[in-house]
């Protein structure tokens, strides 16, 4: 009983086991090539053939991700990567990252979770842990997971070990990297919770044990609803303080230096990406269950959601002081991703704006760097490249991501009018061609 545990604890103490991990996109790569370049040797797995072609010519679609650690890993046999899930039998340590998005009524989808989980269930064997990553509701782990495991006739936190460990990265983020940020680990029984701790031990700086799966289900939920209905009150501020013809941002710069008590957020277009858009309906669709109705997240939702048809009046608003329509008006997007320094355009309000613009016949174009190629309903784009934009021809350009590759003195300088939805220009002081948000 106790040899499955402590063998599993030596394995993972001293970097010789292998670790697996399913789902190689913005979580699970990163996390594979950590542990990779810690010394595991590791097994990725993923469905996309496509996206597996590419990871193993060594190219890393992950901006946080250098191709040239892939490729060294890659090369030097310490990451395989395959579509097959048979091969996980071969792990000692399985990590899913795979997506959770939401259902058109916003319910959760885990189609994704419950596929990885059967693939390895079918895999299962005494010895080995599994942990599940993706965001999901309080109780995932314990409902859907472990009867699959339970059913193969072996005993959790004796023959196998589960806990959820919610990934906290920030795609982008220079200042936090994987190391700097504490994981939160989850056990479904204390040994699970010891042996996943001595997992992420390996290459994250510090580990924080919580009572079980669903605390820590529900603290990934927690964080990311705080964001959501923050964001939410700075974007409504954000609309009654051009009401009051004063600027949010100096607000909030102000706010800001009060020691204790603030914290600032930043309004926007809207909000992006495969997080604080849809995690917050895994937390509300599970209470509703349980009968009860969650009032913040909805409403922070309906806050944020209004932020892309509020900047279209914005656009509306500009053009027409200027006596132009958005019909017919040559209006230039500076960034389309949900964020900067990343090519993620999942939920990204960019495309919502654009499109909204397209359909008041706009010509849009759009300056992404992140991003090559856009498709927008019936519309594929593509991007101007930043040096040759020519800023000076156009109606407006509208600042939507505010990507480390713009230069926003050249905006200043030579777009005839801007709107700014990220204070990208706010450095340089009020200009009579430059609306902000
Ligand atoms: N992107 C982020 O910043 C972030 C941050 C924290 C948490 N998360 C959470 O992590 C999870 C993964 O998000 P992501 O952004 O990495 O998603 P992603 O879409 O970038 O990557 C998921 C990968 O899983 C693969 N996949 C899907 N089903 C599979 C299966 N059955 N077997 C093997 N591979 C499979 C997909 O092909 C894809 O490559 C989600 O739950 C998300 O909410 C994301």
């Amino acid at each position: 009983m106790k040899g499955h545990s402590e063998r599993l604890r030596q394995a993972l103490e001293q970097r010789a086991g292998r670790v697996g991990v399913i789902g190689l996109g913005y979580v699970g790569l990163p996390l594979a090539v950590a542990f990779g370049k810690t010394g595991f040797s590791v097994l990725g797995v993923d469905v996309d053939r496509e996206r597996v072609a590419r990871l193993k010519a060594g190219e890393s679609p992950v901006e946080d991700v250098g191709s040239d650690d892939l490729a060294t890993l890659v090369a030097a046999g310490r990451l395989s990567i395959t579509t097959e899930t048979g091969a996980l039998t071969t792990a000692d340590a399985i990590i899913i990252c795979v997506p959770t998005p939401l259902g058109k009524s916003r319910e959760p989808d885990i189609s994704y979770i419950v596929a990885a989980a059967d693939a390895v269930a079918t895999v299962l064997r005494p010895g080995q842990l599994v942990v599940l990553e993706s965001t999901t509701y309080p109780g995932t782990t314990e409902e859907v997971l472990l009867p699959r495991f339970k059913a193969r006739g072996f005993t959790v936190g004796e023959e196998f070990f589960l806990a959820f460990s919610p990934e906290r990265i920030d795609p982008g983020n220079k200042r936090f990297d994987l190391r700097a940020i504490p994981k939160l680990v989850g056990g479904v029984t204390p040994a699970c919770s010891e042996l996943t701790r001595v997992l992420y031990g390996q290459i994250v700086d510090r580990v924080v044990p919580v009572s079980g799966p669903q605390t820590a289900e529900m603290v990934k939920l927690f964080e990311n609803i705080f964001r959501s209905v923050n964001i939410a009150l700075v974007n409504e501020l954000a609309i009654m303080c051009r009401r009051l013809g004063l600027s949010v941002w100096e607000v909030i710069e102000a706010a800001s230096t009060k020691p204790f008590g603030f914290m600032p957020f930043y309004p926007g277009p809207g909000i992006g990406g495969h997080c604080i858009p849809s995690d917050p309906h895994y937390l509300s669709w599970r209470t509703r269950l349980m009968g009860y109705e969650p009032k913040f997240i909805a409403f922070a939702d309906e806050i944020n959601r209004q932020m892309p048809t509020y900047v279209v009046q914005m656009v509306t608003e500009a053009l027409n002081d200027r006596a132009k329509a958005v019909r017919g008006a040559k209006i230039l997007a500076l960034g389309v991703a949900y964020k900067a320094g990343v090519g993620d355009v999942r939920d990204s309000p960019a495309l919502e704006i654009l499109e909204a613009l397209l359909v008041r016949g706009a010509q849009v174009s759009y300056v992404d760097p992140h991003v090559p190629r856009l498709k927008i309903g019936d519309h594929q784009l593509m991007s101007v490249s930043w040096q040759s934009a020519n800023l000076a021809s156009r109606d407006l350009v509208l600042i939507l991501t505010n990507h480390p590759e713009f230069d926003m003195k050249r905006v200043a300088a030579e777009a005839p009018l801007v709107v700014d939805t990220r204070n990208a220009t706010g450095s340089l002081g009020p200009r009579s061609n430059i609306i902000r948000l």
